[in-house]
């Protein structure tokens, strides 16, 4: 099938847009009010997009509270959703009051963030604390002051990871069993089982390309 993505008449039960954009990584948004009221939202619109520094966006559908927050104060946080506190994120998405606790409506502990106000997700075995750097206003298909889609970008400016994921130097990211999103109602989630390595290609002499051998050399090409 084709079909034109304006016009969106897919002829399917349910847009299928989000469900071929998949896996998408979940930033778990932590804010604070001007009032001190804790701020807590998934949201998968979210990706780091720069490395040194280290930029994140993720993009509020509508004017939602983390933007608030964020807009009168810069700071947020993103913890890591795992597959351990799948059902604590999904609660924390609850469409509640500006001035809810959305850390204690999910029943979720904080712990302190060392150079931004708002706290991390304790459980969650990594988070980035984040510096507003910009907002980028896409418009709606119907205009009009507040229905525009809002990519806010971050510098992070404070990483914090759980120790025991930490092996060898390295960060163990399937076993901190991150989620990733898909379409409609559906989640993935990241396990050793479902994670390979690929080494990136090198030229050979005679001018074949194949993966480079031995260990990375922990290079970014
Ligand atoms: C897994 C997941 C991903 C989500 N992604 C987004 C997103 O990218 N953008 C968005 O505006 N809302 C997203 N939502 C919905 C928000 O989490 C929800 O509207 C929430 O109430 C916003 O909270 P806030 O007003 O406290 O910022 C997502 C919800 C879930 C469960």
């Amino acid at each position: 099938m084709y079909y034109d993505s304006v016009e969106n008449k897919h002829g399917l039960k349910h847009d299928p847009f989000k469900a071929l954009i998949a896996p998408r990584p979940i930033g778990w948004i932590s804010t604070v009010s001007d009032e001190g009221v804790l701020n807590l939202a998934p949201y998968s619109f979210f990706n780091a997009v720069a490395a040194r520094p280290n930029y994140v966006m993720f993009t509020s559908v509508e004017r939602k509270d983390s933007l608030r927050n964020i807009e009168s104060n810069g700071e947020f946080t993103c913890s890591l959703s795992t597959w351990d506190t799948r059902d604590g994120m999904n609660t924390s998405s609850a469409p509640v009051d500006y001035l809810a606790d959305e850390f204690a409506l999910a029943n979720l502990e904080t712990a302190p963030s060392q150079m931004v106000r708002p706290p991390r997700v304790a459980r969650a075995p990594a988070a980035l604390e984040c510096k507003h750097w910009k907002t980028i206003e896409m418009p709606d298909v119907t205009p009009g002051d507040d229905n525009g889609h809002f990519m806010i970008i971050g510098q992070v400016i404070g990483i914090y990871i759980d120790d025991k994921f930490i092996n060898d130097g390295v960060v163990n990211t399937a076993e901190m069993r991150p989620l990733a999103r898909m379409g409609y109602m559906d989640y993935g989630v990241i396990t050793p089982e479902t994670t390979f390595v690929l080494q990136r290609p090198s030229v050979q002499d005679d001018g074949t390309v194949e993966p480079a051998k031995g260990e990375w050399d922990g290079v970014y090409r």
